[in-house]
């Protein structure tokens, strides 16, 4: 049975069509996109199980994004409103604004000797230049890498050499509630530490930070600042692409401190944006969506950017927080003045929101009624705070689970196709074009009601990532070997009686904090190196505001003479600097030992157990239970 209840509804039907000929159903979806020469056929099976989409397709997605839209007569439509809460102000672009915008930076990078396939590296805070800066890149067939300002130089120096970019295009600074993000020294001292040599960094001014572009023309390579550059530039015209070309990388969180670089493909992903914005979203020509995430994250790149563009909408840009810029209410402001219709953000935003402001009365006075739906992802949404978005709003509050490497979602509501009915805890039902499957550890399937590995069948649908830069070695170890015919998605869960699905958390030792997806590995690279520390383990506790937080426990070094206080406070430092604030780490115990299995292999998931306050398994390969006994009080203090 379908899970609205009938056996044939538009959901089904779409779904069941997706599974049982997949290249027939994206061939279809493909149409509404603007090709330049139009795919004959959907589906490239020839390297499985890597999979490319549409092979002998060509277009260009900020065609698809910009110049369609101006050229069907809607060139003063609202593209994109800068609304900026930092500085109090607040921007339209029309279409035909943006795609001039959008012209001339291509046309600046041209300028600097950037072609198609090379990566540009982009570095910038919530303004319209990053949104420019994607499009520019695009528009040459140039890949972009867009880097959360929230990384430390060391982060943004490893996607340096990763991506070994031709330019770094950032700005003078981004502003953070409690102080102002000079972005620069970052910069500078990324290129000092990379391998790679960057030819060119491209800065756009912001008022109110202390360096500036005068201070910073060394470090190897050649500083420009945007708008000389720009009032100089040619517009440049869109340069065709393949299908199955690179439209962008996008870093993150691996098991290990080196971040993998998800690949998305051109064509695949234009049909995945026009497919899941008119569907899932039912967002379309004329509709205005807030999304109130990061340009730096998967959900910025796709709505924010991509998908709302691509279907003609107006998509705001929020340079703000959910709280404190001014109040609680930012968010509400936000739909009132711009009319939004759809909005998508985290769960930990509403929890921040609820606590500050848990009767909403903020939200008394303002005329929402524009909102039709709010969407939120980037982690679980518990039902407490599902429950409460959805009495102080009065519309559907729909969870859609994804990830970055899949680059919209796998499971949602499909609000557009067909609205089903919701249910607490769980991001319904799965997306068309995605077989989510539920496997045990040995990889056969687990009933309803069971809950096991979640993995997907291949071939994943367009849009999702094509491999991992510059390794898809790395690609297939990482997600493909473990259930052979599938992609694993690091997260379990399970389907009910009724086809929805419920995600309950990460298999490995990725973390969640505040919607911020984080390695826990990374951070004990960074605590490791510390001289007075033999071992140490970080893992991710339930946080009731932030979803979870790091929490580091080490082990001294025999001799080491330093006291806990210190030894903490220089390690939350390091972090902070070598990883970045995003990281959000602060909280170390100095314990004797950490509980291993007899082959070494330190028991993270049963430490995580204890200190969530749920019944724990100890293996029973472990080497000494009596570390367990003696970690209790460290890892649940106060109980
Ligand atoms: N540049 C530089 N620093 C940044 C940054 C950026 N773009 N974003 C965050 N930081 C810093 C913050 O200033 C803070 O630094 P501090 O330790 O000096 O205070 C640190 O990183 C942690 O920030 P954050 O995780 O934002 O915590 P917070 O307590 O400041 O705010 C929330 C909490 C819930 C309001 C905030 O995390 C939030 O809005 N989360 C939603 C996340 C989201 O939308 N994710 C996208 C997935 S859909
Ligand atoms: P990211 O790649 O940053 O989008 O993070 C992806 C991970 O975040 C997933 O693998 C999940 O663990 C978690 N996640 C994202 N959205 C959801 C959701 N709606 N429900 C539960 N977990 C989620």
């Amino acid at each position: 049975m379908s899970p609205s209840g009938s056996e044939h509804t538009a959901y089904a039907d779409a779904y069941a069509a997706s599974v049982r000929d997949p290249a027939a159903f994206w061939l279809r979806a493909a149409s509404a996109v603007d090709w330049s020469v139009p795919p004959s056929r959907a589906l490239d099976d020839s390297r499985a199980p890597l999979y490319g989409w549409f092979p002998d397709g060509r277009l260009n997605i900020t065609v698809n994004a910009l110049d369609r839209h101006v050229a069907a007569g809607h060139g003063d439509r609202a593209a994109l409103v800068y609304d900026s809460a930092m500085l109090g102000t607040v921007r339209t672009y029309t279409y035909a604004e943006l795609l001039r915008e959008v012209e001339l930076f291509a046309g600046v990078l041209k300028g600097l000797g950037v072609t198609a396939g090379e990566r540009v590296i982009i570095y910038l805070p919530m303004v319209p230049q990053a949104v420019v800066a994607m499009l520019a890149c695009a528009r040459i067939g140039a890949v972009h890498s867009v880097v959360f300002g929230g990384f430390a130089p060391k982060e943004l120096a490893a996607r340096i050499d990763d991506a070994r970019p031709a330019a770094v295009v950032t700005a003078t600074g981004g502003i953070e509630p409690s102080r102002r993000v000079e972005y620069l020294p970052a910069v500078a001292a990324a290129l000092e530490a990379a391998e790679h040599r960057v030819p060119h960094v491209v800065v756009q001014h912001r008022d109110g930070f202390a360096a500036a572009l005068a201070d910073y023309r060394d470090h190897g390579a050649a500083w420009h600042d945007w708008e000389e550059l720009a009032a100089a530039a040619q517009p440049a015209p869109p340069v065709d692409v393949a299908s199955t070309d690179p439209l962008y990388i996008l870093y993150t969180s691996g098991t290990t401190g080196a971040p993998k670089g998800v690949v998305r493909d051109t064509g695949g992903y234009a049909v995945a944006m026009a497919w899941s914005m008119r569907n899932i979203y039912g967002v379309g020509e004329g509709d205005t969506m807030l999304t109130a995430s990061d340009v730096g994250w998967v959900v910025g790149h796709s709505y924010i950017v991509y998908g709302p563009l691509i279907a003609g909408a107006t998509t705001v840009l929020y340079e703000g927080k959910p709280v404190g810029t001014p109040d609680a209410g930012a968010f509400w402001r936000l739909v009132e003045q711009h009319r939004v219709a759809v909005m998508f953000t985290a769960p930990t935003a509403l929890r921040a929101i609820r606590k500050a402001d848990p009767e909403a009365s903020l939200l008394a006075g303002r005329d929402v009624s524009a909102l039709r739906t709010l969407f939120v992802a980037g982690e679980r949404l518990d039902p407490d705070t599902y429950a409460w978005a959805g009495r102080i709003l009065g519309v559907p509050v729909v969870d859609n689970w994804w990830q970055t490497e899949t680059g919209w979602p796998i499971a949602a509501n499909p609000v557009g196709l067909e609205p089903l009915p919701l249910k607490a805890g769980s991001p319904s039902v799965p997306v068309p074009g995605y077989a989510v499957r539920i496997l045990d550890a040995l990889g056969s399937p687990v009933g309803p009601g069971t809950e096991g590995n979640i993995a997907l069948g291949l071939p994943l649908p367009p849009g999702t990532l094509a491999t991992l830069w510059g390794n898809d070695d790395r690609y297939v170890a990482s997600y493909l070997e473990q259930f052979p015919g599938h992609y694993a998605t690091g997260d379990s869960g399970y389907l009910d009686d009724d086809g929805y699905l419920f995600v309950m958390g990460r298999t490995d030792d990725v973390i969640n904090v505040s919607g911020h997806r984080l390695s826990t590995g990374a951070m004990e690279q960074v605590l490791g190196s510390h001289p007075a520390v033999a071992e140490c383990a970080v893992i991710g506790v339930a946080d009731e505001l932030k979803g979870q937080r790091p929490s580091g426990y080490v082990v001294l070094k025999h001799g080491a003479d330093i006291t806990e206080e210190r030894l903490a406070a220089e390690l939350v430092g390091m972090v902070r600097a070598q990883i970045g604030p995003v990281a959000d780490f602060r909280e170390v115990r100095v314990v004797e030992a950490l509980p291993k299995t007899r082959s070494g292999k330190i028991l993270r998931k049963t430490m995580r157990q204890i200190a969530d306050g749920k019944a724990y398994s100890v293996p029973s390969t472990i080497e000494d239970p009596a570390v367990i006994e003696a970690l209790l009080p460290f890892l649940r203090p106060g109980r």
